[in-house]
């Protein structure tokens, strides 16, 4: 489990807690961790994109299951965030297809760019850069997730754009 310094502002709202026990009432009453994963996407998506302890025991008390059954979950799946990151995440596939279609040069070359490490957001917030396992668009290597959208045949030359596309708030993150 990562631990954070950072504190979250929990803000469990009526229209969030309306959408978790719509989430919730698609499974039998004696199955309501069946609705961890899509709530808390919704939980996530409502604090800033990520989830602290005291959140996530937040969910554990909603659903009405133990703490670790959420620790767990959330600390297999990269969708989720123990910790603040940066707005603009560029998360790239590093599974072989990619790889072999140099992801890995392009990872560097981004972070020289922004001037990060992997797994460190800039400065100002903006922007970090991870890696995956395959986003299951092998075909379309090398490519990428961000937000909710999939950036395909990437090349440095495309990397450039979508960070100046970011810069000028041009990138939109959800698909809602
Ligand atoms: S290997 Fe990159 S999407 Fe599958």
């Amino acid at each position: 489990m990562e631990r954070t310094h950072h504190k979250q502002e929990i803000n469990i709202t009526e229209t969030l807690i309306n959408r978790i026990n719509e989430l919730i009432s698609y499974y039998p009453e004696d199955k309501r961790k069946s609705a961890l994963l899509p709530v808390l996407h919704e939980v996530q998506d409502a604090h800033d994109n990520w989830l602290s302890i005291e959140l996530m025991d937040k969910v554990a008390e909603i659903i009405q299951i133990k703490p670790i059954e959420v620790y767990e979950v959330v600390s297999f799946y990269t969708m989720y965030n123990q910790r603040p990151i940066g707005k603009y995440m560029f998360e790239f596939c590093q599974t072989s297809p990619c790889c072999l279609n140099g992801v890995e040069d392009l990872m560097d070359y981004t972070c020289e760019k922004l001037g990060i490490k992997v797994g460190e957001p800039t400065a100002d917030g903006l922007f970090e850069v991870r890696g995956v396992e395959c986003l299951g668009a092998c075909g379309y290597a090398p490519m990428m997730q961000l937000g909710d959208f999939y950036k395909e045949h990437l090349t440095k030359e495309k990397v450039d754009q979508l960070i100046e596309d970011c810069k000028d708030g041009k990138i939109v993150l959800l698909d809602k």
